[in-house]
């Protein structure tokens, strides 16, 4: 049986139009009446199931983590995960590892920006799993580039083949639809309006003066190839207009065509299959209270395998003993009371008291261990500062906790000196700093620390103990008690990487 599920993220510069196709997404496949309700779409939800209740009492946000939605295709119906990723501003190591969760990618470009660099970043991280990438260029209601220049610096940039799907016929105050390869269709607004009034006319007749552009877009690219797009080698090209809702339906379409099925997840050299009987999954996210006065967290489970059932006993890796998941949050339970079960591809989120960590594997029989759910190297590395140094040991609980839910890293150098903190992205350390006084009573500041980035370091023991002699200064270990190489800069890394060959220097670290 192949699934009808599809989990995927938008991955995208802020201001491209993540929100809004994202609202668009939900419009089309039924889950909201009317745009401009991503938000509200929480409050009516809340009204009818039990989790609701943990989220309104304790303030904690999980609405928008994961968005579901159904369409039919083919006779079948389809089901949609979009998972969040935080945007810019709260860029952070959670939206890497929310890359980890899904099969697939929308990458929402502006087609008059191109190719930006948060998009660039995110990318990176889908190839790293070679995750298969669906491009959607945005915005051609606007003057935007010549379509050609986004695909070629798309293919140059990202070294990636580009296949279009669709082409614009003119963009801006020009444009007149969008053509389909595939049906060789032309979709305009309805009655030649550029008011786009959610309608449109279909036709086959293409335009005579766009003949030229249009058989170019053809022959100047490579034929769609769906294996290696689900490489990732190669991504196919949608444009429309997400404000419009133009293009958004093909777009649907495509990733209900196109994009992978629940793939095998890595655990070690295997591969777990979704068609394992066995109900297994990982953890890839915790999202903790708002409210200070409860511990309580969310922890996302992305299924693997199996069939989940309410009430079903788990065991997670990192906790040895199985916990019963009375209470799982089921995101695709919008229409029903409570959903009692969940497919592979499903995520699901699990109340808890702080005992699941990221990268935690959750399975039956406790015998699977999920690999590939990196910590990566932090970009900003600040000391933590006590204002009241008898606070230490808060301070420790504090920083550990915070690490565990993967708002930070912790670095303990090991000589003296206070702890270093280390984040992708700078809105973590005011995060850090409002929960430490909020959550913990601690107060702190952060000050700059000497080191610019972290390695994680491997080799054998002897070859430890000879860097050890001579590094103590630039030596830290993690909240697992493993070695890191604190570096001042790049150039440090490379000359360590140099002169001792027998060790690893590594930007990421797998639990
Ligand atoms: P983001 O989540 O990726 O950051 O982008 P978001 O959807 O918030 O869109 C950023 C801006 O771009 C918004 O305008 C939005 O209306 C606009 N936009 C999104 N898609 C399209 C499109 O297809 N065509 C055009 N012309 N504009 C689009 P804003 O002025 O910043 O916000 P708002 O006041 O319109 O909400």
């Amino acid at each position: 049986m192949t699934s009808n599920r599809r989990t995927f993220a938008i991955i995208s510069h802020p201001d491209a139009g993540k929100t809004t196709l994202t609202e668009k997404l939900l419009l089309q496949g039924g889950a909201i009446h009317q745009a401009g309700l991503v938000k509200a779409r929480g409050q009516a939800r809340r009204a009818r199931s039990d989790w609701m209740k943990i989220e309104q009492q304790r303030g904690i946000s999980v609405t928008s983590s994961v968005m579901t939605f159904e369409k039919d295709y083919d006779g079948e119906t389809i089901t949609f995960n979009l998972l969040d990723t935080p945007g810019h501003e709260d860029f952070s190591e959670d939206t890497y590892r929310t890359l980890t969760a899904v099969d697939s990618a929308i990458m929402v470009i502006d087609a008059a920006k191109g190719i930006e660099p948060q998009t660039r970043k995110l990318f990176e991280v889908c190839r790293l799993r070679s995750v298969p990438i669906i491009t959607f260029v945005n915005k051609v209601d606007r003057e935007g580039r010549d379509p050609f220049e986004t695909l070629d610096e798309v293919a140059d940039m990202l070294a990636l083949d580009v296949s279009p799907q669709m082409w614009p016929i003119g963009m801006g105050g020009l444009f007149e639809g969008l053509l389909d390869f595939r049906t060789g269709e032309v979709a305009r607004p309805e009655g030649g309006s550029s008011e786009y009034l959610g309608k449109r006319d279909v036709d086959a007749e293409i335009p005579e003066n766009f003949e030229e552009e249009y058989q170019l877009a053809q022959a100047g690219y490579p034929e769609f190839d769906l294996e290696a797009y689900r490489n990732g080698d190669l991504t196919p090209v949608y444009f429309g207009s997400a404000l419009k809702n133009f293009g958004v339906e093909e777009l649907i379409d495509a990733i209900a065509r196109l994009a992978p099925p629940p793939r095998p997840q890595p655990a070690g050299d295997e591969l777990i299959e979704p068609s394992l009987d066995e109900v297994t999954g990982f953890i890839f996210k915790v999202q903790a209270n708002m409210d200070p006065n409860h511990r309580d967290r969310i922890a996302f489970m992305r299924q693997v395998s199996g069939t989940f059932k309410r009430g079903m006993k788990l065991t997670p890796s990192g906790l040895g003993k199985p916990i019963a998941v009375h209470s799982p949050i089921l995101f695709f339970a919008q229409d029903r009371e409570i959903a009692d079960t969940a497919e592979p591809g499903d995520i699901i989120g699990i109340p808890n008291h702080g005992t699941l960590r990221v990268g935690d594997t959750l399975s039956e029989k406790n015998e699977i261990r999920f690999t590939g759910l990196p910590n990566f190297a932090p970009e900003i590395l600040r000391r933590v500062q006590l204002k009241d140094p008898t606070k230490t040991k808060q301070l420790r609980k504090a920083l550990d906790d915070l690490s565990e839910e993967g708002v930070i890293q912790v670095f303990y150098p090991e000589i003296g000196g206070s702890s270093i903190v280390g984040v992708v992205g700078q809105l973590q350390l005011d995060v850090l700093v409002s929960r430490l006084s909020a959550e913990y009573k601690v107060e702190a500041g952060l000050e700059a620390s000497p080191f610019a980035t972290a390695r994680w370091l491997k080799g054998s023991d002897a070859a430890l103990r000879d860097f050890e002699k001579f590094n103590q200064g630039n030596l830290a270990r993690d909240r697992d008690n493993d070695l890191v190489f604190m570096a001042k800069s790049a150039w440090d890394v490379g000359y360590q990487e140099e002169k001792n060959p027998d060790l690893k220097f590594s930007a990421t670290k797998e639990r």
